[in-house]
């Protein structure tokens, strides 16, 4: 948290633009944040088939931020009104469809922070816009799948999990994923 209690960087919707920025910070974010919890070859599976990247209908849609601090993206996350549940542009699995905001939960989709700065509050900051986003759009609940490491951010904004998955990507290889879940009761 940097001085004033604030999280650093500025908090911007996506652009078209930033998408290489984003695909960069993505590998960086797992390659450096994900060790603890999967295996190289897991980490490099979910950016090689897609499973961690860049989703281009979020950005489109206006519900993808980044973060900005010194120049460059140092976080990005975002929400969605569409059923794809998780994955980037590259992800084979994708359900453009859109959500019933009275009966459907929104969707939370890939937060990623850059290492060096992790842990002062930017996935907070962006997780919290996405949600007063969802809540104004009328939805009632949010969920995703998320990662383990992402796991401890979300169940400290209150997410639920549910039975863990095991995960096989496109190449066979199996990643352990969470789905999570959060009513949003008003503020
Ligand atoms: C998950 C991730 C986005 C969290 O971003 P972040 O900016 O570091 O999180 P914040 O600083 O906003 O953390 C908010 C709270 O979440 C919890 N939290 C976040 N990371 C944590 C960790 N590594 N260990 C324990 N608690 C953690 C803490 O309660 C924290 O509050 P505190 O720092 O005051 O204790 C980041 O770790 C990341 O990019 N991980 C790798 C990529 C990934 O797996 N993303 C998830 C895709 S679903």
């Amino acid at each position: 948290m940097s001085e004033g209690g604030r999280p650093p960087g500025a908090l911007r919707r996506a652009t078209l633009d930033d998408r290489p920025a984003i695909a960069g910070l993505i590998a960086v974010s797992a390659r450096g944040l994900g060790r603890g919890d999967y295996t190289d070859r897991q980490i490099e599976s979910a950016i090689e088939t897609g499973v961690f990247g860049v989703d281009t209908e979020l950005i489109l849609d206006g519900t993808y931020f980044v973060v900005e601090a010194e120049g460059r993206l140092v976080g990005c996350g975002g929400w969605s009104r569409r059923k794809t549940l998780f994955g980037g542009d590259r992800f084979a699995r994708r359900e453009a469809e859109e959500l019933d905001p009275r009966s459907e939960p929104a969707k939370i989709r890939a937060f990623f922070v850059h290492p060096e700065w992790s842990r002062r509050g930017i996935g907070r900051r962006i997780l919290e816009r996405c949600e007063s986003e969802a809540r104004a759009h009328g939805f009632r609940s949010l969920e995703m799948m998320a990662t383990l490491p992402g796991v401890r951010l979300y169940r400290a904004l209150g997410y639920v999990e549910d039975e863990r998955v095991q995960y096989e990507m496109d190449d066979g290889v199996r990643i352990e994923i969470v789905p999570m879940r959060k009513s949003l009761a008003e503020p």
